[in-house]
C-alpha cells in the first residue's frame, strides 16, 4: 500500500543518525512540504467517493503528524548534542596545575615603616615629611647645635657646601614642623625617613639609613606619655610581654635625654648572644624637647613642653626578623624580600 510504504520511508529517513539541522529541514521539506507527497494525497482526496474521504483524510492526517513529530524529535535531539559537544569541548580540568603569578612583596624597611606609621596614626599623629637634601639651619642649628658645636662631631656628616647638607637625622623635620605650625598649635607628628651619615659601611652601619622620628608638642605633655607611647611601641614591635628601659644620656635637642632599651625578645631577660648579655637591647634615643628648641622653632617654653624620639627602622628590622648584616638590607636580593610577603 502507497501510504504504508511512505510510512515507513518517512520513519526511516527521520530516524537517520547522520542527520544535521541542514539535511533535517531538506527533509522536512521534501516530506511536509507543498509540494510533498502528503500535500499531494490530501488534494488527491477531492477524487475520491465521499464515503471513502474519511477514512483516508484520518490515515493521511495522522502520517502528517506523525512525520511532524519524528522532525521535531529529531530536531531536539541535534540541537541537545551540539550542546552537549559544545559543553564537553569547553570543559575545564581543575586538576590541572595551575599557572604561577609572580606576586610581589614589600621590603622589610618599608614593613617596618608602615606598621610604625599605623601605630602613631593610631595614636592620633601625622605622618610629615622632609627634604633629604637639607639645611644646616634645620639639621643642626634649630636643634641647638650651633656651627662648631662639639656635638656635631656626634653625627659625622655628608656637605654638599657649607649650608647644605644630607641630612644626618631627621629631626630636622622636628625643627620644620614646628616652625611651620607657628609657635601656638599642638604639634603630634612622626617622620619616617631616609638619612645619612659617613660611617664606614659594615654589619651594623651603613652611611644611609631610615630613620623614624616623633614629636609631640603641648601644654602638658610629660616624660610619663613619652615612656607610655614607647612602652605601646616596645611591645607592638617585639611582642606583648617586652618592657623597656630608660637611661640618661645626652642629645643636644633634648633636655633630660634617655636611651631606650627594650628587654630581650629572644631569652627573656636571661642573658643571651642577641642582648650581649645584659637581657636588655638599646633601641631608641629620646627625650623632651630642648627649651632652646622650642624656643628658637617658636614656642613658649614656660606655656609649651614637648617630647621627642628617634628610632632606627634598619635595627628594629634586624632584631625583628634575625637580620645580622645590615648591608643585605639595601642589596636589593629578592630571596630576602620574597619571605616577607
Ligand atoms: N636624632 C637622634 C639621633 O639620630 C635621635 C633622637 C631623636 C634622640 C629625637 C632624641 C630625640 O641620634
Amino acid at each position: 500500500m502507497e501510504l504504508e510504504e511512505l510510512r515507513q520511508r518517512i520513519k526511516k529517513d527521520f530516524e537517520n543518525t547522520k542527520l544535521n539541522l541542514q539535511t533535517l529541514s531538506e527533509l522536512r521539506a521534501q516530506y511536509l512540504g507543498k509540494k510533498g507527497p502528503i500535500q499531494e494525497m490530501l488534494l488527491d482526496m477531492k477524487n475520491l467517493p465521499n464515503e471513502e474521504k474519511p477514512k483516508l483524510g484520518e490515515k493521511v492526517n495522522a502520517l502528517k503528524t506523525l512525520a511532524t513529530e519524528l522532525f521535531e524529535a529529531k530536531k531536539k535531539e541535534i540541537e541537545e548534542r551540539a550542546i552537549e559537544e559544545q559543553l564537553s569541548k569547553e570543559k575545564v580540568d581543575v586538576t590541572l596545575p595551575g599557572k604561577e603569578i609572580n606576586q610581589g612583596s614589600i621590603h622589610v624597611l618599608t614593613k617596618v615603616i608602615e606598621e610604625v606609621e599605623d601605630l602613631f596614626i593610631g595614636m592620633g599623629y601625622e605622618v610629615k615629611d622632609g627634604p633629604e637634601v637639607e639645611q644646616d639651619l634645620y639639621n643642626f642649628q634649630y636643634l641647638n647645635i650651633p656651627k662648631g658645636h662639639p656635638a656635631r662631631a656626634m653625627q659625622d656628616t655628608f656637605y654638599v657646601d657649607v649650608d647644605r647638607l644630607l641630612r644626618s637625622q631627621t629631626s630636622a623635620v622636628q625643627a620644620r614642623t614646628m616652625l611651620e605650625f607657628g609657635g601656638n598649635k599642638d604639634v603630634r607628628i612622626i617622620c619616617p625617613g631616609r638619612a645619612y651619615r659617613r660611617d664606614d659601611d659594615d654589619a651594623t652601619h651603613s652611611h644611609e639609613f631610615t630613620q623614624i622620628e616623633g614629636l609631640v608638642v603641648n601644654k602638658d605633655v610629660t616624660m610619663a606619655e613619652l615612656k607610655g607611647t614607647l612602652t605601646i611601641m616596645a611591645k607592638r614591635l617585639f611582642g606583648e610581654d617586652r618592657e623597656i628601659r630608660l637611661r640618661p644620656s645626652y642629645f643636644p635637642f633634648t633636655e633630660p635625654s634617655i636611651e631606650v632599651d627594650v628587654s630581650c625578645f629572644k631569652c627573656h631577660g636571661k642573658g643571651c648572644g642577641l642582648c650581649k648579655g645584659t637581657g636588655w637591647i638599646e633601641i631608641l634615643g629620646a627625650g623632651m624637647v630642648n627649651n632652646n628648641v622650642l624656643e628658637m622653632c617658636g614656642y613658649d617654653p614656660k606655656v609649651y613642653q614637648g617630647f621627642a624620639f628617634g628610632v632606627g627602622a634598619e635595627r628594629i628590622a634586624m632584631l625583628k626578623y634575625g637580620i645580622e648584616d645590615i648591608r643585605s638590607l639595601y642589596a636589593n636580593d629578592l630571596r630576602q624580600n620574597k619571605q616577607f610577603k
